[in-house]
């Protein structure tokens, strides 16, 4: 990597950030565009001394990332209209010094669901109702399908679903999956080490359901393997890591991501992961 004076830094912040693949998919992609760009992370725990660094050192562009996509919104001098009514931001670009937050998680779980299947219409059930249940259930509204949030806490499964006027449920209401043209499991059930943990029994599945698991540590966790198993079309969660890490290289770069470099980077290091 050659840097000099024109050098622009972009970041991850967030706590904690030393698992993030953000930093090796960033810099594959400047390397391949021969961008003049290097990206790093950095563990913040306090969110506002961070804003003021990032202004006064001119960071170009930041990933944001758990605890902080809620509570950056209030140091943003412009919302994109998806990220304000989502009400997260995981991606920011300064400007010289104008901060505007924009939400790409929603974006990128779209772009990859769309690889496979198309949205209207169809009738889909999330699986979880946290940050990232949050982001695609508004970009699945708006695409205009019908919703159907389980989650354990019933509760915060009801205020999602009366957000984006989809019906809603616990898990003990999973029986629903088999009128469903299309699952997408939020949680973080699967994700190693428990990687042989599912909330989905396998006889729920049925082989024309399209099916979405957002985690991807392992890459193929045991909701993807049972699905594959039945005949369903699956998505691994990666994608969605993927294409919005390549919506944040095109509004940082102002280039078109080479996303295949990306994806490709993205994959070797899952599987040195595990
Ligand atoms: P994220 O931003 O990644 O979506 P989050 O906002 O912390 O993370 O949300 C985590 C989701 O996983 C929630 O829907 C949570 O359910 P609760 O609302 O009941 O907490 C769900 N979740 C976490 N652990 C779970 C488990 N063991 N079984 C079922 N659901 C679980």
């Amino acid at each position: 990597m050659n840097t000099n004076t024109n050098t622009q830094l972009c970041c991850i912040i967030g706590d904690p950030v030393e698992h993030s693949l953000s930093p090796v998919i960033h810099n594959a992609a400047y390397e391949a565009m021969h961008a003049n760009f290097v990206y790093l992370a950095f563990r913040v725990t306090n969110i506002q001394p961070a804003i003021d660094g990032i202004k006064s050192l001119g960071i170009r562009g930041i990933s944001v990332t758990v605890p902080h996509k809620v509570s950056v919104i209030k140091y943003m001098d412009a919302l994109d209209p998806t990220a304000k009514a989502i009400g997260a931001v995981n991606t920011i670009v300064n400007n010289n010094g104008k901060l505007t937050g924009y939400n790409t998680d929603y974006s990128g779980a779209l772009a990859a669901l769309e690889e496979k299947t198309t949205l209207a219409g169809k009738r889909v059930v999330i699986l979880g109702a946290g940050g990232t249940s949050r982001a695609i259930a508004f970009g699945l509204k708006k695409k205009g399908a019908q919703l159907t949030i389980l989650n354990r806490t019933r509760e915060k499964a009801a205020i999602l679903a009366q957000e984006v006027l989809a019906n809603y449920g616990d898990l003990s209401e999973l029986t629903i999956i088999q009128n469903a043209d299309i699952l997408i499991h939020t949680t973080t059930t699967g994700l190693a080490p428990k990687q042989h943990e599912t909330l989905v029994p396998k006889e729920y599945l049925r082989k024309d359901l399209v099916v979405f698991d957002i985690v991807y540590n392992p890459k193929e966790t045991q909701l993807l393997k049972d699905a594959k198993e039945v005949g369903c079309k699956i998505i691994y969660g990666y994608k969605m890591l993927l294409y919005q890490a390549a919506l944040q290289f095109e509004l940082f770069t102002e280039t078109k991501p080479p996303v295949s470099i990306m994806e490709k980077v993205l994959v070797e290091n899952l599987k040195s992961k595990i």
